[in-house]
């Protein structure tokens, strides 16, 4: 019998369409940003050129204006939806990228240079590959600077998103009431177009409802050629997500650190920039609910939704933090809840769903992001509980793109890219 090592990296290599990596076949035909970070992470464990290449690959989709897009088309497969002819951007953008790439129009989060501390802190690389990696650092900055200039609306550093998309965890509950205020569109058959309910179970990913907003968000940002200044003004989304800033913290320390470590001089401003933004999150921060919350800048209200987003800060990178004991505690009490850690959403809401997408489900990114936290904060008992049970959970159900926290049953996409990825990255550690 096949070993699970050898299962997780037969699934890379199925999964590679030579050079970069589908997430998981038919459900998500093109390059995920985040995803690929985290293949990167599991193809350096057995190929460190391959895990290069990932990420080079990824960064031919980036934008001039240093954006990464969250889906590069390098195939423009049709039988995706919203594919590439439906996002349009390279007649919508003149030349948003140097290489005429099809691309999405938004981002998602921002890990590549987690990953690419991750690697070399654990392999030694050829020099050719060290000059590879110098070159994707760069265009890391850019992207990093590209927050800053593009996506500060408040100017305090803690960045905003237009998309559940670019938060990643799409249908959390943490959208519920901003997706309020934007409209359903009427103008196509989204129940027809979406393809994702084709290839996994319908109650396992995104109302139509919600798809249908989803699209009408997208509409508004090609009405204005994805110009995020006309963006900011006239975007029915608009938060700033803890989660999200949570990883680019995280992200902006390992960048500062790739820079040191390979003596790049242009570190712009990023370490004031971090440090402005570990301050003001506290503006974030409710004693009421002990936990940072996000804000929604359209209603100019905090939504502290208990979602697993509150534990991201864990892996900001700011062990000291005087709130830290408090959420650790609050994580604590979801224990007792679940037979598998961690769910996306509190198992004591009536909203929790164990196998609806973000409204319940574990994810293997998510347990990675808060195991690596909770070491962060020696709390080593409970991360390496997460770890194994992430482990027990690939043992009975498979390498999935999600699971029920209650019965372990795996759920949507199979075959999963960055589950394979990080239990190789967790066999590594
Ligand atoms: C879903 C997830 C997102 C991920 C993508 C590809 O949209 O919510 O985080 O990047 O699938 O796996």
């Amino acid at each position: 019998m096949k070993s699970l090592e050898r299962k997780a990296k037969d699934n890379l290599i199925f999964n590679d369409r030579g050079g970069y990596t589908f997430p998981t076949h038919n459900l998500y035909p093109a390059q995920w940003c985040w995803d690929s970070c985290f293949v990167a992470m599991g193809f350096a464990t057995f190929d460190i050129d391959r895990a290069i290449l990932e990420l080079e690959n990824l960064f031919k989709g980036q934008w001039k204006n240093g954006m990464v897009p969250h889906i590069v088309f390098h195939e423009n497969d049709l039988s995706y939806f919203p594919n590439s002819k439906y996002w349009n951007v390279l007649n919508l953008v003149k030349e948003c990228n140097n290489v005429h790439l099809a691309t999405s129009g938004i981002t998602q989060p921002p890990v590549a240079s987690i990953a690419i501390r991750w690697i070399i802190e654990r392999y030694s690389l050829e020099e050719k590959q060290s000059l590879r990696i110098i070159e994707l650092i760069k265009k890391i900055m850019l992207w990093h600077n590209w927050f800053y200039a593009e996506r500060n609306p408040m100017k305090t550093n803690l960045v905003n998103i237009f998309h559940p998309w670019e938060s990643g965890m799409d249908n959390s509950p943490n959208w519920d009431d901003l997706l309020k205020n934007v409209k359903t569109g009427e103008l196509l058959d989204i129940e027809k177009l979406r393809k994702d309910t084709t290839y996994a179970n319908a109650n396992e990913r995104p109302t139509t409802e919600e798809y249908k907003k989803y699209i009408n968000l997208v509409e508004n940002f090609k009405k204005f050629k994805f110009n995020q200044f006309e963006i900011h003004k006239n975007n029915q989304f608009s938060v700033i997500d803890t989660a999200f800033n949570s990883i680019l913290m995280r992200a902006n320390i390992d960048l500062i650190w790739l820079h040191d470590y390979f003596k790049i001089k242009n570190k712009f401003e990023l370490k004031t920039w971090n440090e402005n933004a570990f301050l003001n999150l506290d503006t974030l921060w409710s004693s009421e609910f002990n936990q940072y919350g996000c804000y929604d800048l359209n209603r100019k209200e905090k939504i502290f939704t208990p979602s697993i987003s509150q534990f991201f800060i864990l892996f900001a990178g700011e062990a000291e933090n005087k709130n830290i004991p408090k959420i650790i505690d609050k994580l604590k009490e979801w224990l007792p809840k679940v037979n598998y850690l961690m769910p996306s959403f509190s198992p004591y809401s009536d909203k929790f769903d164990p196998s609806r997408y973000w409204r319940g489900p574990v994810w293997l990114i998510v347990n990675w992001i808060i195991y690596e936290g909770l070491v962060r904060c020696n709390e080593t008992t409970i991360a390496n509980r997460i770890k194994d049970h992430s482990i027990k959970l690939i043992e009975i159900s498979g390498f999935r793109e999600y699971y029920n926290p209650i019965d372990g049953s795996g759920c949507g996409g199979r075959k999963f890219s960055w589950t394979s990825s990080l239990y190789l990255s967790w066999l590594n550690t």
